[in-house]
């Protein structure tokens, strides 16, 4: 999952390049690289780590006029991350450079064939078999639009790819298949990119490729051609919608912790204008067009990944408790693979915040002919989920920067509370009182956010165990898998998620001293239930972390070693706010061990390879 931008113009082409790649590196920050076309000579440039590393070496450069220049942000997939790997990749002969996000599924088989033929290869990516792909082309056809189109239809896998060559050095070229890539229109100049936030630095005008496309891209004009039905396309540019990609860390020493305060904002932005307390209803305007179709429906499949596949399992227990509808969560990644029978009024719900996961996407594209009603709620407008979509809901929690999904979730299990009082209305004795509170979590939340400084004590005190156990039941079992989820990807801790009851059929093995136990019990209904797994980590010298409601303390204080007491809401509203309290206690362990919070190792915000 890379960032790759081109931009060509009059205006020195390395600028837009780099703010493009700058708002690409939540696709991946191993390394980045760019190739640019000065006086007529090419150049590239590479340098492992993040795009502020090649910003620093392109600044000791003296580099005169380029007016086109391509540029990539890598997530390593094929070969570790060196400078070597990193892209563009370019043929024996520097005069095809290449960028590519995905994967060349059969590079093997085209390295095989290309060795045989003489071509050389220095790196151990896949994409470095596209510019030695073209080149053969190229020498065999002398044309180098037929050359690219030749190689494209040679690969196979995902890919959006981006390529300049001193043989046309006025046009970018472009091709996508199962990857987004976009262009850019500007005044004097057009670009192309993953996303609009990577074309928007100088274009006014978005155009959104479709899988099987490739355009050719100069300062004035752009062609677009289907390279499986060789036909022209004319698609009309959009205006481009942008949050404020740019959005700035203000006084918190990081995104996530400026994203964490964020929640009383973020539930208030999901359910603004969606609840009515004097009419006692909730208006969904994105499910409208769908509506009568959602009644009919008999089964909801959720799918997602990572922590938009936890805020899933809580919409399960939402859906099927206040809408009374059968649903099942599917991790997107294994819902591909199941070949189980689809009826007719299953209805498909993905969740996602980039709304550009590969995983989610691909399992969308699997109902794609099955006639199924698919519904989205997602984050990233104008994304590739929310497009493939019939219907659904925005979470509206803005941009989300940090690699650790935080604020994104919160706005989720909005939603989906949301949905499921919208689907259940009539059904549900519990509707009122859950409309109710909605309407004043967020100021519930600023309570939570308020026990920042008690979470952080804990936090720190414990910060230098290796392992960690989560344990929560029902409403509270999802954030005891998404506590363990945060506290893994920051800290790089060893954390495991159970349910509760789970504990005495195997993991109570686990449990020592020097592996301490973090028990969500602030269900009303089961913190009982959840104190007796308690005692049983207790007899193993388990340390314990509780959170707890004033009502609940009681059944737990005697067994935990710390206590975080947080408002009393309905058990629904419960991972809301116990949300805010993992990832506080993930941000602060973090903070103590001194780990990159906002860009984890080995992650990217969004996961765009399969
Ligand atoms: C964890 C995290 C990931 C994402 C997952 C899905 O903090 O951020 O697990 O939740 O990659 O991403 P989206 O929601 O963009 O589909």
């Amino acid at each position: 999952m890379c960032g790759i931008v081109g931009y060509v113009g009059r205006g020195n082409a390395i600028k837009p390049v780099l703010a493009g790649l700058n708002n690409l590196e939540y696709r991946g920050y191993d390394s980045a690289g760019v190739a640019f076309c000065s006086d007529t000579v090419f150049h590239s440039v590479k340098q492992v780590g993040r795009v502020s590393a090649l910003e620093s070496e392109l600044a000791g450069l003296a580099i005169t006029k380029p007016n086109l220049a391509i540029g990539h942000t890598r997530w390593a997939t094929h070969g570790s991350p060196t400078k070597l790997n990193a892209h563009p990749h370019y043929n024996g002969s520097r005069t095809i450079f290449v960028v590519h996000n995905g994967i060349i599924e059969n590079h093997e088989e085209i390295r095989s064939m290309l060795e045989s033929a003489n071509y050389h290869f220095v790196s151990k990516t896949d994409t470095e078999v596209i510019p030695h792909l073209i080149d053969y082309f190229y020498q065999k056809f002398g044309n180098m639009d037929k050359a690219f189109e030749t190689a494209v239809k040679e690969l196979k896998g995902a890919y959006a790819i981006v390529m300049s060559t001193k043989h046309e050095p006025t046009k970018i070229y472009a091709a996508r298949l199962s990857s987004p890539l976009v262009i850019g229109l500007g005044k004097d100049s057009n670009m192309v990119g993953s996303d609009a936030s990577a074309v928007a630095d100088s274009s006014e005008q978005i155009i959104y490729l479709d899988d099987y496309e490739l355009a050719i891209v100069e300062r004035k004009t752009y062609k677009i051609k289907n390279f499986k039905d060789k036909k022209a396309v004319d698609r009309q540019p959009e205006e481009i919608v942008l949050e404020d990609v740019a959005a700035s860390k203000g006084d918190y020493e990081h995104f996530m912790l400026k994203e964490i305060f964020e929640a009383p904002k973020t539930i208030q932005n999901s359910i603004l204008g969606r609840i009515n307390l004097d009419t006692n209803t909730v208006k969904l305007g994105g499910l409208e067009s769908v509506e009568n179709n959602l009644r009919n429906i008999d089964r909801i499949i959720i799918l997602a990944c990572g922590t938009s596949y936890y805020a899933g399992l809580v919409g399960e227990y939402l859906l099927e408790e206040i809408a009374q509808i059968p649903v099942e969560v599917q991790l997107a990644s294994e819902f591909k693979y199941r070949k189980e029978p689809l009826g007719k009024n299953t209805a498909i719900l993905a969740i996602s915040q980039s709304g550009e996961t590969a995983d989610t996407i691909a399992a969308l594209k699997k109902v794609e002919d099955l006639g199924l009603l698919r519904i989205g709620i997602v984050n990233a407008p104008g994304s590739t989920i929310a497009r493939m979509t019939d219907a659904g809901v925005y979470c509206h929690a803005g941009p989300e920067i940090s690699v650790a999904s935080t604020k994104a979730f919160i706005a989720q299990v909005s939603v989906l509370n949301l949905i499921a009082l919208w689907l259940g209305q009539g059904k549900s004795s519990l509707y009122k009182e859950l409309l109710t509170n909605l309407a004043v979590l967020p100021k519930t939340a600023e309570k939570v956010l308020a026990l920042a400084p008690t979470i952080q004590q804990i936090a720190e005190k414990y910060a230098h165990h290796s392992d960690f156990m989560f344990l929560g039941r029902q409403y509270e079992f999802p954030m005891a898998l998404e506590g363990a989820l945060k506290l893994k990807e920051i800290s790089y801790i060893h954390a495991e998620g159970y349910a509760a009851g789970e504990m005495k059929h195997g993991p109570l093995a686990l449990i020592d001293e020097n592996f301490p136990t973090f028990a969500l019990c602030a269900s009303k209904n089961l913190y009982e239930k959840t104190a007796s797994n308690l005692q049983e980590v207790k007899a193993r010298s388990g340390k314990i972390i509780t959170v707890t409601t004033k009502e609940t303390t009681k059944a737990v204080k005697n067994l935990s070693n710390e206590n975080i007491v947080i408002p009393e809401v309905p058990d629904q509203h419960l991972p809301i706010l116990e949300a805010i309290v993992v990832q506080l206690f993930a941000y602060y362990t973090a903070l103590a061990r001194g780990t990159d919070i906002d860009k984890p190792r080995n992650l990217a915000k969004s996961v765009t390879v399969e």
